[in-house]
């Protein structure tokens, strides 16, 4: 078993670099495969779903199912092998004021992919909402906190590729909430942060929202360092979690 992530570096024409790239690509397993082994290995009771799109990630789910998005665009079959999907179509916050998953799902979030807005406030909302619900064991996944490219940074979306600033989400956990678990994985193409040890009653980021965000509105990548960051995430290879024997040793429902 290789632990050590798969880190490429840039490869093309020496001669013109693209000043643009960050330094790294992820050449670990793709994210859809690695959540796949989380549903097939771990078997969740009920799963939640924060930017579903055309409904990739919701394809292989086959648990008791709440799917958040203002705009869907299924290509998939709506049902699939799940015995309850529910839809909302609407902002993940909207989701939050006006219902209570628990009571959809009759059982607490096993397992929850945050994959909406790209802007690290809207995730860290809709990190505090989903955890809410969660048990200690649950496993919270955040999509696109590894950018391997400047043009992927924007806060306004630019289409494919886009991570937005979602990337400080992973320092604001690490500041605020140390008691919880968090694995980084070189999943590719921007990787997966996966976060357990979780404490539904906890509200230091709820209750620190407006001061953490008055702090981190003010830094960008440029300002934080890229190299600090991709250090502090201490990237794992998806390796480390590719059977049903190695992600049970690191997480357990
Ligand atoms: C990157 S796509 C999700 C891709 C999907 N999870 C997959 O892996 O194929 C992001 C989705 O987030 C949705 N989105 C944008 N703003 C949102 C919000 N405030 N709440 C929930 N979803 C949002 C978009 O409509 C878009 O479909």
């Amino acid at each position: 078993m290789n632990g050590k992530p798969n880190y490429g570096m840039q490869s093309g024409n020496l001669q013109s670099p693209d000043q643009n790239f960050l330094g790294r690509t992820l050449s670990g397993s793709h994210y859809l495969e690695v959540l796949k082994n989380f549903h097939r290995y771990l078997q969740p009771r009920t799963y939640l779903e924060i930017g579903t799109n055309t409904g990739s990630s919701l394809d292989y789910v086959e648990c008791p199912t709440i799917a958040i998005d203002p705009r869907f665009i299924l290509k998939t079959s709506a049902t699939g092998n799940r015995p309850a999907t529910f839809f909302f179509q609407t902002t993940s916050d909207l989701f939050f004021r006006n219902h209570d998953p628990i009571r959809l799902l009759n059982d607490n979030i096993d397992l929850a992919f945050l994959d909406g807005l790209h802007e690290a406030e809207a995730l860290l909302r809709d990190f505090y909402n989903t955890e809410k619900y969660c048990n200690t064991n649950s496993i919270i996944v955040l999509h696109d906190c590894v950018p391997t490219h400047r043009s992927m940074l924007s806060r306004a979306d630019n289409g494919g590729g886009w991570t937005g600033d979602v990337w400080k989400v992973v320092c604001i956990l690490k500041e605020y909430r140390p008691d919880i678990n968090i694995h980084t994985y070189d999943a590719a193409p921007t990787g997966l942060v996966c976060c357990t040890n979780l404490n539904p009653n906890s509200t230091s980021l709820r209750d620190n929202y407006s001061d953490i965000w008055k702090k981190w509105s003010k830094i960008d990548m440029e300002s934080y360092g890229y190299e600090k960051y991709i250090t502090e995430c201490d990237i794992e290879s998806t390796n480390l979690i590719a059977s049903s024997e190695e992600i049970r040793r690191y997480y357990w429902l």
